[in-house]
């Protein structure tokens, strides 16, 4: 089947960036022959679906929704749900539905549905009129700029470090690593590599004073900014999340980030067990250091 997969991926990006909230989603939306004619040979053959091609079809959809925007947050829990609307979406064709039938008039509209319950109100109504969807910006930036943006060097650096949202490709722990640093890094893009894992940050695991340096470049404080925008409701998720990150703070540890938030740094530095750091940068921008004194 794994072919299909090839088809999978190439169904969704086909349709890449095509809004799913806009009311006429079912016009633009086009299924790719090949995919359609695989999907159909299947069903005539009365082949089982083994239950990883449902996994991969819901992986596929996740990674294309996070290319576009970067600051949609997928739980465990959507992403069963994802698997079940591609499970039952393939049922509904062994049942004899025609296969672009059920995926124009049924499977698409639920993946609509799926994707409102992933957008804040606010955002879904402001994008619904676009047909075709912009990428919110997701960079990766090289090593050096990222040490010179965040204000450290390599000879600072306490080991063990770890890289929270490293990008794609870790390139900031591969640098690192090939320095003879003890580094690590997570991205829930990542492409596994020596030190690099796929993980989300709020599945990751903080270790109580684990970590000499944390590092978090473009990544977890964009999504805290987002997210006391459009979704204040969930921002105490993320106070515990950078609360769990301070604590895995080795004595003497910091944790280097960009852009600062100001509002959760306030609080700390009234706290006085932790130093607070602030450097304006360009832009209106700055970032933020926070060590835990020995
Ligand atoms: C703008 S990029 C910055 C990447 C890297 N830090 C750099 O400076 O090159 C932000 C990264 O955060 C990652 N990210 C967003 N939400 C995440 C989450 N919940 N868990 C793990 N990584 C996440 C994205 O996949 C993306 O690679």
């Amino acid at each position: 089947m794994d072919h299909l997969r090839q088809h999978i991926t190439e169904q969704i990006r086909g349709n890449r960036q095509k809004n799913l909230f806009n009311p006429r989603a079912r016009e633009l939306f086009e299924v790719n022959g090949a995919f359609r004619g695989a999907l159909q040979s299947i069903v005539d053959s009365r082949e089982e679906v083994a239950g990883d091609l449902v996994s991969y079809a819901a992986q596929a959809l996740v990674e294309e929704v996070l290319l576009v925007n970067q600051f949609v947050q997928v739980s465990p829990a959507k992403v069963a749900e994802a698997e079940a609307i591609y499970a039952e979406t393939f049922q509904r064709m062994r049942d004899g539905g025609d296969v672009e039938a059920v995926l124009l008039t049924e499977h698409f509209p639920r993946l609509a549905q799926w994707l409102a319950d992933l957008y804040p109100a606010d955002v879904a109504r402001a994008i619904g009129a676009e047909q075709v969807l912009g990428n919110v910006v997701c960079e990766e930036y090289s090593a050096p700029f990222q040490l010179r943006l965040l204000g450290v060097t390599t000879s600072e650096l306490m080991a063990p470090v770890l890289d929270i949202g490293c990008g794609r490709s870790g390139g900031l722990v591969a640098a690192l690593r090939a320095l003879g640093v003890d580094a690590r890094g997570f991205d829930r893009l990542a492409e596994p590599a020596p030190g690099v894992s796929r993980e989300d940050w709020f599945q990751a695991d903080y270790p109580r004073a684990a970590h000499g340096t944390v590092i978090s470049n473009a990544a977890l404080s964009n999504h805290i900014l987002y997210t006391a925008r459009h979704e204040p409701a969930r921002l105490p998720e993320y106070q515990a999340l950078f609360l769990r990150i301070l604590s895995s703070l080795k004595p003497g540890g910091t944790f280097f980030y960009a852009p600062s938030l100001p509002f959760f740094e306030a609080p700390l530095s009234e706290r006085g067990d932790l130093v607070v750091r602030v450097v304006p940068l360009a832009g209106g921008f700055s970032r933020t250091a926070i060590t835990r004194p020995i």
